[in-house]
């Protein structure tokens, strides 16, 4: 997590910084800070337009600089543990995403050796450990890389010394750093969104690699240490400004543009004549993917739910057996994967440095990999042998909506792909493109009616706890839907299998306790209904999610909030819709910080 941003050229840095640090908010926004050359450091808790007019930045002129926007990691976010950090001298600064994993050892052996501190951050140690390899180096560049050699664990830095003004030395293990190559002009930072409106000519610094930049031009240097002539590459530019174009929150913009999301998503990847999917990304592993025994999807947080309704349709419908898995277990696991399993990430950002991982481990032991991912060139993106990007737009808010709206699409896609290569019949595959196509106007009917959604949740506003109940398609919808609600309203909410109800939770029920139920008309309709009255025979109140015109649901439930008839296999792709209304509904009446939740961050670059 953290954005990273750096600029050397021949235009006032502070104002390019401070809108860098802006577009990187995603990634944190527990405090920012700046350095430019010239100027004393300025830093400020809490978002970056604190450090706005602060200690005199609008004065300073200067032409290069670094910034930062911190999600805590080590120290609580205040102004002692806000970047950039600096050494006993105060003659360089620091900023640094990641986590110096040996910290504790190299800040015990530096105070030791005399070094005093002024942080409690992982970050500090490397302004350190750079002080003293700078007595024994020539330039900063070299002072850098020798001080790497006692750091373990994950960094994407940017430095600056005093005395070479404008010169940046980046470096990079695990976190993302992307080059901005100007005319007069370079830039650094996080990710290329930040970059992308001064240019879109970038570079990707590769695990080891670090860089030199200044006014004039860029030199990057290997993991050993060797000038690398690496050429840098066009980055699409689509990535440009987000608005929140007349909405409240960036969550409600994106939940509204579910539909242009479906379109994004689907265009050009539909064939209703042969009843399959085109896509483009996992066309040069057609055969490997034929030969496939079985698929591991990874993934964390709403990726990892996405996956696992994935897992309902791969299995049904393509018959290729499917494990999910979150990212942070599989990749410390030791699975017997044979060589026929394939692995699948599923991550908006193509960042989160768990779900990375497992992509690396699983190149590691030979397997195909691939990605579900939104943001183009990310590592992830970048990392996996194939895959299929989701199209779905930047996607701001830090609480995932559209993006796993499009996740469950492209899963649609990628069943229709898999199960045409195998069971699927033509019919078959032509009967869900159908029911496909017909989301968009289903989806519009669900908005019509949000008023509603938010009397519901008006109603629910001082409940502390929710249980969230599905079965089977709508299983994963139950975990989906309570992450919804915990992380941007901060209520108690638990995901639970309907039918495990009554092997524990149901012991929590009682009328102060309300239970979302999701009980589409599907296969599983029946049972559903049979826990709701369980439910309702303990006071439970039941909120109900059915399928519209569904006049039992009414009769038993508490409230009810209807969604059009579609398959099974598709009817996720519309409950989650009322879901993540009702999060977004309590947040609002909650007065919370919607769109940035406390304590979390958009893009999860740390374990
Ligand atoms: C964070 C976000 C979630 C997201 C998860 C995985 O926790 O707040 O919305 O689902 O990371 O992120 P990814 O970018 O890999 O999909």
């Amino acid at each position: 997590m953290c954005g990273i941003f750096g600029y050397t050229g021949k235009k006032k840095a502070v104002p390019i910084l401070l809108q860098g640090i802006k577009t990187l908010e995603y990634r944190g926004y527990d405090s920012a800070g700046i350095f430019v050359s010239g100027c004393a450091p300025v830093r400020a808790v809490g978002e970056v337009k604190n450090v706005e007019g602060a200690g005199g930045l609008t004065k300073c002129v200067g032409k290069a600089g670094i910034a930062h926007t911190r999600w805590a990691t080590h120290g609580v976010p205040s102004l002692r543990n806000t970047h950039p950090h600096t050494d006993c001298e105060e003659s360089l600064y620091i900023v640094h995403n990641g986590i110096v994993e040996n910290y504790k050892e190299l800040r015990e052996r530096l105070e030791n050796s005399g070094h005093s501190f002024k942080s409690d951050t992982d970050t500090e140690v490397l302004a350190h450990l750079v002080e003293d390899a700078f007595q024994k180096e020539t330039n900063l560049h070299r002072a850098l890389v020798r001080a790497l050699k006692d750091v373990r664990g994950t960094y994407g830095i940017a430095l600056m010394h005093k005395d070479f003004a404008r010169e940046i030395v980046v470096a990079r293990m695990g976190s993302p750093i992307v080059l901005g190559i100007g005319k007069g002009e370079q830039f650094v930072a996080s990710d290329p969104s930040a970059i992308i409106r001064h240019t879109d000519t970038m570079l990707y610094l590769e695990d080891g690699e670090t860089a030199v930049l200044s006014p004039g031009g860029y030199k990057i240097f290997s993991s050993g240490n060797k000038t690398l002539n690496r050429k840098p590459e066009k980055v699409d530019s689509d990535i440009g400004e987000i608005q929140k174009e007349g909405f409240e929150h960036f969550m409600l913009k994106e939940i509204m543009e579910a539909k242009d999301v479906f379109d994004a998503t689907t265009r050009g990847r539909l064939d209703l004549k042969e009843g399959v999917a085109h896509l483009g990304g996992i066309k040069d592993v057609e055969e490997k993917l034929q030969n496939m025994k079985r698929l591991v999807i990874v993934g964390c947080g709403s990726a990892y739910y996405a996956g696992m309704v994935g897992k309902y349709m791969i299995e049904e419908h393509a018959g290729v057996p499917v494990d999910v898995e979150i990212a942070s277990e599989y990749r410390y696991r030791a699975a017997p994967d044979q060589k026929d399993t394939v692995v699948l990430a599923i991550s908006q950002s193509g960042e989160t440095a768990d779900t990375l991982a497992c992509i690396k481990e699983a190149k590691r032991k030979g397997l195909l990999t691939l990605g579900i991912v939104n943001v183009v060139g990310s590592t992830i993106a970048r990392e996996s042998a194939a895959g299929v990007y989701n199209h779905a737009g930047p996607e701001v808010s830090v609480a995932s909506t559209k993006a796993f709206i499009s996740q469950l699409i492209v899963l649609v896609l990628l069943t229709l792909y898999l199960g045409r290569q195998r069971r699927m019949g033509i019919g078959e595959g032509r009967a869900i493109i159908d029911e496909l196509m017909k989301l968009p106007s289903k989806i519009q009917r669900i908005f019509d009616g949000r008023d509603a959604i938010e009397l519901v949740a008006n109603k629910y506003v001082l409940n502390r706890d929710f249980l969230y109940v599905g079965r089977k398609y709508n299983f994963a919808l139950a975990y989906e839907g309570a992450l919804k609600l915990k992380e941007v309203s901060y209520i108690h909410a638990e995901g639970y299998g309907a039918g495990e109800m009554k092997h524990g939770p149901l012991a929590m029920i009682d009328k102060d306790f309300p239970t979302f139920a999701i009980s589409p008309k599907d296969s599983v309709y029946e049972k559903n209904i049979s826990n709701i009255e369980e439910i309702r025979a303990r006071s439970g109140k039941v909120i109900a999610l059915g399928t519209e015109g569904d006049m039992l649901l009414a009769s038993l439930a508490t409230d009810v909030i209807y969604v059009p008839k579609t398959i099974e296999m598709l009817s996720p792709i519309l409950n989650v819709i009322p879901l993540q209304l009702f999060g977004y509904y309590m947040s609002v009446a909650r007065g919370l910080n919607v769109d940035r939740p406390r304590n979390l961050a958009k893009a999860v670059t740390v374990e």
